[in-house]
């Protein structure tokens, strides 16, 4: 049966979705191909009733794709301005065919340029060019894409009894909305089993039609990875599998992966156990446990990942495989920091904990701070994290735009497992290098109500929807080993407290402490688990949203470069082989270094892997394995 399928699948790779993309001031234009040779321009034409192969555009791992093989070129490479484009071979890694497509504006990725109608005219055989962003009517590119989905894709489905949400259908814009709005993608299907078994029905019903298939737990990530990341994949929805079953007699939960971290929190607590997760009430149990899953209680207990102690994985074949430390190891060390990539993991068997008896959250505010003593108060909270500081201490630094050019808002939020009363007593080495606050909010109590103050939404989250954002994130991981030199620290405040101050987007960031004295998260052995920064001090969450209230499209050009300049403030001042990298829950899909910085010395190691349990890459995600 294998063989039959590998024929099946060594086929081109079928693409069932197709973009086109028009000049804002005409819908019944299109972006064409003079031809499908290397070098033929990229020009206005009438658009083609019912498609054209040069006009039938898929948007796929940053590249603008055409026939199947040709990719939209910036002719030489040359970043002036005026510069015609044109369609080459596609080559991985050719940054003249990188594209970042947000809202209407396509910009060529990692430069400031844009694609621009020159001279706003819109007569056919007009060719197209880059020019300087500016968000101008030349540089607005209305996408419209019609998905059709493979007749046998739906009837294996319906035989299967799996419900699904197909193109056209009234539940389909719901089922195929992403959380970051900066995406819009057109699943083929939207699957929603209830079963292990169901699930390995539609990855095989995927297969069968040579489709990408991917997992939705909550669908959180910041890159739209649970619609796949592109256009025409099979959407296996897990929401539809929310049984949790706690065991007292050995400290274990079983969780099915459609679960969400709120309700997750609530269904332990009333057992009086809990497990380390983030503070995000809506993040599904899935991605967050298949990537990492840092919270405040993670410095006692670990990473998520880190209490998992078997998993039920449907693998590319349709197999339901059990992976544990004695059964399916490789595939248990893989999905331990890189699932996605490798099956559908439809539970997690993980280790509980005792609710801590009490827990208090503490946040700390500084307005307006300038720009030493804010770098001043990096540095010293550097050099306290490698005080003995206790597990129990969870915290992280906050910053956002000061109300001054030259300052930034400070923030030093947290929580502490330990007793109310020597809350104060570990902090008080920190706070005293810090002038006084500007507000301060002590909360202490149960456990449930920590994490109920920390996710600032509804724990159950069966009783209101999520708002969505329209944002893009970075992240970086700063080596223990190498802390970040002062000339570092002062570039990056001097970038918030200037260019944060003048962005134009809803920014902040947070500088997690993964790391410091007495971290569960370092304690794990590197080669124990995929997760390939243990050595982790601090996690940087740069994100910064659209300023629209809601934060609706469209998203700032400048947004990325914005955030960028961040990160490369710290990196630039950082030695050449700083040893830092990248968290793959705050996943970034422009990056060019993406396989070092997020998989670092266990890359190779995952691909032989993969190449074991998914050869064809059914489970094929941007930045995957
Ligand atoms: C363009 O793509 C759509 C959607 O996949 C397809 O229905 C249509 O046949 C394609 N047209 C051509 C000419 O390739
Ligand atoms: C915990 O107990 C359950 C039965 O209650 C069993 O199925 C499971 O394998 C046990 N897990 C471990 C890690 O011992
Ligand atoms: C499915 O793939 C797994 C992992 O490669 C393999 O162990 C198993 O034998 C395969 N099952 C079938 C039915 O081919």
């Amino acid at each position: 049966m294998l063989s039959s399928l590998s024929f099946l699948l060594l086929s081109p790779v079928l693409l069932s979705a197709a973009t086109s993309i028009h000049p804002s001031v005409n819908s019944a234009k299109c972006l064409t191909a003079a031809s499908n040779t290397d070098g033929a321009a990229v020009q206005i034409q009438d658009c083609v009733s019912g498609g054209s192969t040069s006009q039938n555009w898929t948007i796929s791992g940053g590249n603008l794709k055409l026939f199947g093989t040709k990719c939209l070129d910036v002719t030489g490479g040359s970043t002036t301005n005026g510069n015609k484009l044109q369609v080459w071979t596609c080559a991985s890694g050719n940054t003249n065919q990188l594209w970042t497509v947000s809202g209407n504006t396509i910009q060529w990725t990692s430069h400031s340029s844009c694609l621009d109608l020159t001279d706003g005219s819109v007569t056919n055989g007009n060719p197209i060019q880059i020019w300087a962003c500016s968000g101008g009517p030349n540089q607005q590119w209305p996408t419209t894409t019609s998905t059709t989905t493979p007749s046998g894709l739906q009837q294996s489905l319906t035989t299967n009894g799996i419900s699904a949400a197909y193109p056209g259908d009234s539940t389909y814009s719901a089922a195929a909305k992403a959380y970051n709005l900066r995406y819009t993608l057109s699943p083929a299907a939207v699957a929603f089993p209830t079963s292990a078994a169901q699930v390995a029905a539609a990855v095989k019903a995927g297969v069968a039609q040579n489709m990408q298939v991917v997992a939705r737990s909550g669908g959180h990530s910041y890159i739209a990875n649970g619609l796949g990341g592109n256009n025409g994949a099979l959407v296996v929805d897990l929401s539809k599998m929310k049984a949790i079953s706690i065991r007292a007699a050995n400290n274990t939960a079983l969780i099915e992966t459609g679960n969400r971290l709120g309700d997750i929190a609530l269904a332990l607590n009333a057992a009086g156990r809990a497990i380390p997760h983030g503070t995000c009430s809506y993040v599904g149990i899935g991605g967050h446990s298949g990537y990492g899953g840092f919270g405040f209680t993670s410095r006692a207990w670990g990473l998520t990942l880190d209490v998992i102690k078997s998993a039920t994985v449907v693998l590319a074949n349709g197999t339901i495989a059990t992976a544990s430390s004695t059964v399916n190891t490789d595939l248990f060390w893989a999905i331990r920091g890189a699932s996605p990539s490798f099956g559908i993991v439809t539970s997690v068997e993980v280790q509980t904990f005792p609710a801590p008896a009490s827990a208090t959250v503490f946040q700390y505010g500084w307005d307006n701070m300038d720009i030493t003593t804010a770098s001043n108060a990096i540095a010293s909270f550097q050099t306290f994290a490698t005080t003995n500081i206790p597990p129990e201490f969870g915290a992280e630094l906050v910053f956002g735009a000061g109300s001054s050019k030259g300052h930034v808002f400070f923030g030093l939020t947290g929580a502490w497992y330990g007793a109310a009363s020597s809350l104060d007593a570990t902090l008080a080495p920190y706070l005293k290098t810090l002038p006084t606050p500007s507000s301060s909010t002590i909360s202490p109590g149960s456990y449930i109500n920590s994490v109920a103050v920390l996710a600032g939404q509804p724990l159950n989250t069966a009783s209101a929807s999520e708002q969505a954002d329209t944002f893009y994130t970075k992240s970086l991981m700063t080596p223990s080993g190498s802390p970040m030199s002062s000339a570092a620290i002062t570039a990056f405040v001097t970038y918030m407290a200037n260019q944060g101050f003048t962005s134009d987007t809803a920014w902040f960031v947070e500088v997690e402490l993964f790391g410091g004295s007495n971290s569960a998260i370092n304690a794990v052995p590197l080669d124990s688990t995929a997760f390939a920064k243990r050595d982790t001090l601090f996690t940087f969450q740069l994100y910064a949203s659209s300023n629209n209230s809601p934060p609706t499209p469209p998203y700032p050009t400048d947004g990325f470069s914005f955030l960028d300049g961040m990160a490369a403030s710290i990196v630039s001042n950082s030695p050449a082989n700083w040893n830092y990298g990248a968290y793959l829950n705050y996943p970034d899909d422009r990056l060019t270094n993406a396989a070092t910085l997020y998989y670092g010395s266990h890359y190779a190691r995952l691909k032989s892997i993969k190449t074991a349990v998914d050869p064809l890459n059914v489970f094929r995600i941007p930045i995957g394995v």
